[in-house]
């Protein structure tokens, strides 16, 4: 009776496949049982002899052990694949990672982040100005009259004879005395633009931090307290450090600030030229005449500025020797910050 042997093969099959154990196993279980002449196609050659009365159920019992034969084999099929496959590749646990790279933040905005965090701490606030100036702004105002020779100190690019690209951060000096009454007491950091040939000392486009502090009775101690902290707290506690007479218009007295050479610690070598020291800074107490421009009374108010560029800030402290790096974007000086 074909209705008893559709019931047998049914539990026949599922003995069978109970036993599958690789892909080979399956494989001969789909010859015997599904493939063209295996047991359930032949069990469909004979429903064709079945009675008429007979033939329904039959054929739906015959098609329900097909659909149950098929669907077992699939699933079965899938998970034999997949435990395959992961065995073939095994992960191994001796390969080295893969090391996911981080971005971080360029050496001059670290640098420049740094100098302002300093200079908060000094009790400074952060003030910018733009980097199209006018001449009066970055020339006359600070106190570089007409044809006065201090202004070839600066080679400058020159939009017309009104304006031009600043050449240094103070005339932001000018923009906030000129905007605000005293006291006042900022750093002004930003780009700054000279006509010079381009080479590992110099570039045409640099940083600049400026630093202002105007208020009654402001000394020149108090200048140099304040950039010692901050020198102190910047390149580390045990350095030296020396003020040198220098000149710039707008400042009277003029200074520069050296520190002990990172590379010979004051012996003399390559790097400060054999004099043990390194320059760090200009600075200044601010001049009368540059009051005189902003409407400040030099009678009453003192001031002292100051100007570091953030370049040779971060290559003095790096022991970086070539100021193009900073614009090279090489990924290889990069991501040593
Ligand atoms: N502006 C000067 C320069 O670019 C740097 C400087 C020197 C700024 C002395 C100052 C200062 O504020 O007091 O060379």
């Amino acid at each position: 009776m074909l209705s008893e042997r559709i019931q047998i093969i049914s539990s026949e099959f599922g003995i069978d496949i109970s036993k599958v154990k690789d892909l080979k196993d399956l494989e001969n279980l789909r010859l015997k049982y599904l493939s063209r002449n295996g047991i359930i196609p032949l069990l469909f050659e004979d429903l064709k002899s079945a009675s008429k009365e007979e033939k329904p159920l039959l054929g739906k019992s015959l098609n329900e052990l097909r659909n149950y034969a098929t669907n077992q084999f699939d699933s079965l099929k899938e998970n034999l694949e997949i435990s395959s496959s992961a065995k073939e590749d095994k992960i191994d646990l001796t390969l080295p990672g893969i090391i996911k790279t981080l971005g971080s933040k360029h050496l001059l905005t670290q640098t420049l982040d740094e100098i302002k965090s300093i200079f908060k701490g000094l009790g400074f606030s952060i003030l910018e100005g733009p980097e199209l100036e006018s001449d009066y702004n970055n020339f006359e105002a600070l106190n570089f009259p007409g044809d006065h020779p201090a202004r070839d100190m600066q080679d400058t690019f020159f939009i017309n004879k009104e304006f031009l690209l600043r050449t240094h951060t103070s005339p932001v000096q000018i923009r906030v005395m000129s905007s605000q009454k005293p006291p006042v007491r900022a750093i002004m950091p930003g780009r700054v633009y000279r006509n010079e040939a381009v080479s590992s000392r110099s570039y045409c486009m640099f940083h600049q931090v400026e630093g202002l502090y105007v208020d009654t009775d402001v000394t020149f101690a108090e200048l140099k307290g304040t950039l010692v902290s901050f020198a102190q707290q910047f390149y580390g506690e045990g350095l030296n450090y020396r003020f040198r007479p220098s000149y710039f218009p707008f400042t009277e007295p003029s200074a520069e600030m050296d520190i002990t050479c990172y590379l010979c610690h004051g012996k003399g070598c390559k790097v400060c030229k054999q004099t043990g020291w390194l320059e760090i800074l200009g600075c200044g107490m601010v001049d009368p005449n540059v009051f005189g421009y902003v409407n400040y009374d030099s009678e009453k108010y003192t001031g002292y500025a100051f100007g570091m560029g953030i370049e040779r800030t971060a290559m003095l402290k790096y022991g970086i020797t070539d100021i193009r790096v900073f614009f090279e974007n090489d990924i290889r000086f990069l991501k040593q910050f």
